[in-house]
């Protein structure tokens, strides 16, 4: 008889039943570990879970409906345990499913119907925090332009690139720039838990990034701007001027802190709040537009005036009046819209900057080039450019050499 050395070798009878065996053994250790596992979660003593994936997107896409795998629900649990993200069940919001009843309900998409459900909710476990970003408690730093930046968890290469021009974290005659990207989180079960992964990644290496457990979307960008100002009153209450936007715009940093260095009240006590103002404009009432508002979200006929969110630029006094009166003011998902709306409660007005083009813009001449460096030179903030030319751009406003005729 041969002597067998490894489990693959030749077919001999005693090695079947060792194969045998060795899978009886797999699987029997494998129904103990489960049940073990089962166990640890069923006898948590508090009423804390740990990130049940399963729930996150009801009424649509319920994970677990996509995943009737036992096993692999548990391993995705046992992930979350091991990373240590706890989320209170008691403080879980549920849909409003009453809202259901509302008529034409049954004739909105399911993104607005989605947003509905989800209206009330402005609570969500923060998964990335950036606790001395402006300082520590004993030791506050004097940030002059923190630059807030709507992004999410895909965007990589816009960060990347935002990182390396106008939002540098840097000092500008005299002045402390900080950055800071706010994302949700993006896919479902293993993707979405991959991506947070990657962000993770990037967050240590970078530490630029606040994220929350919400699903990123553009039905919940207003969600986002909240969570951002509940975040800084408590944790960059200080910082004297905010640009908000987003991370496909080009801003010319130099040029915001020269204007906010020259305003009367230069240290973010005073109400400010300018960018691409419209004064007037009305919610799109036809479901094929992109911004359809229907009635129940939106009742009255006319937007407040509010300005272009590609990129706005406020005061720290004007950031907080925003937050405070937004616990009063309900959720539309057009963020820059609510915005306005929340500034209108409080009779604050929006204003106009001539350098901010964030709705549409048009070059002086046919003669110029729509990138041409001149043009930028002298604005604040343009919209949208894809990152390679976010790159170029930066780089040429910078050239010593740039020679600019006049317009
Ligand atoms: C469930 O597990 C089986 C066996 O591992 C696998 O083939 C199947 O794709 C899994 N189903 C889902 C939905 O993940
Ligand atoms: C969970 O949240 C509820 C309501 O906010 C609170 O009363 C309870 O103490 C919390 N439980 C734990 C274990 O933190
Ligand atoms: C919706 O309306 C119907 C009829 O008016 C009522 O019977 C039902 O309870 C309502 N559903 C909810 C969730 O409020
Ligand atoms: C749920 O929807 C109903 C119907 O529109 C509304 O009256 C109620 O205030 C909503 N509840 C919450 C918690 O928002
Ligand atoms: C907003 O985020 C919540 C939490 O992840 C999610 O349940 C909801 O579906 C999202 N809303 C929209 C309209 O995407």
């Amino acid at each position: 008889m041969r002597i067998s050395t490894g489990l693959f070798e030749g077919t001999s009878i005693t090695n079947m039943v060792r194969l045998q065996r060795l899978k009886d053994i797999c699987a029997m250790t494998s129904l103990l570990l489960a049940a073990m596992l089962l166990l640890v979660f069923i006898s948590d003593p508090q009423n804390v879970s740990y990130l049940d994936l399963s729930n996150t997107d009801y009424p649509r896409a319920a994970y677990a409906e996509q995943n009737p795998n036992a096993s692999q629900k548990i391993y995705s649990l046992l992930k979350q345990r091991l990373k240590g993200i706890k989320v209170n069940q008691s403080q879980r919001c549920e849909p409003n499913t009453t809202i259901a009843n509302v008529s034409g309900f049954d004739t909105f998409s399911p993104m607005i119907q989605d947003f509905l459900y989800y209206r009330h909710c402005r609570s969500f476990p923060l998964l990335l925090d950036l606790p001395e970003k402006c300082g520590r408690d004993d030791k506050p730093e004097d940030v002059f332009l923190l630059l807030v930046i709507k992004s999410s968890p895909k965007n990589y290469e816009h960060r990347e690139v935002l990182r390396k021009t106008w939002a540098k974290e840097r000092l500008y005659k005299g002045k402390m720039i900080r950055r800071i990207f706010i994302i949700g989180t993006d896919g479902l079960g293993f993707e979405k838990e991959k991506l947070n992964k990657l962000v993770a990644l990037e967050h240590q290496h970078y530490n630029d990034i606040l994220q929350w457990d919400f699903k990123d979307s553009f039905y919940n960008l207003t969600l986002k701007q909240i969570l951002f100002l509940e975040w800084m009153e408590s944790r960059c209450s200080q910082a004297r001027f905010l640009l908000n936007g987003d991370d496909d715009v080009f801003a010319h940093t130099d040029n915001m802190i020269d204007y906010l260095q020259h305003l009367k009240d230069n240290d973010g006590s005073k109400h400010l709040f300018i960018g691409d103002l419209l004064k007037i404009s009305y919610p799109k009432r036809d479901q094929r537009s992109k911004y359809y508002v229907p009635h129940v979200v939106y009742e009255k006929n006319v937007y407040p005036p509010y300005c272009g969110g590609g990129g706005y630029l406020l005061s720290g006094y004007t950031a907080l009046v925003i937050y405070k009166m937004s616990a009063k003011v309900q959720f539309i998902p057009i963020d820059d819209v609510y915005m306005g709306m929340c500034l209108a409660a409080v009779k604050l007005e929006p204003k106009s900057h001539m350098g901010v083009k964030t709705l549409g813009w048009y070059i002086p001449s046919k003669k110029i080039d729509k990138f041409d460096p001149c043009y930028m030179r002298d604005l604040l903030l343009i919209h949208k450019f894809p990152p390679k030319d976010l790159y170029f751009l930066w780089h040429e406003v910078h050239n010593p050499r740039l020679q600019c005729d006049k317009l």
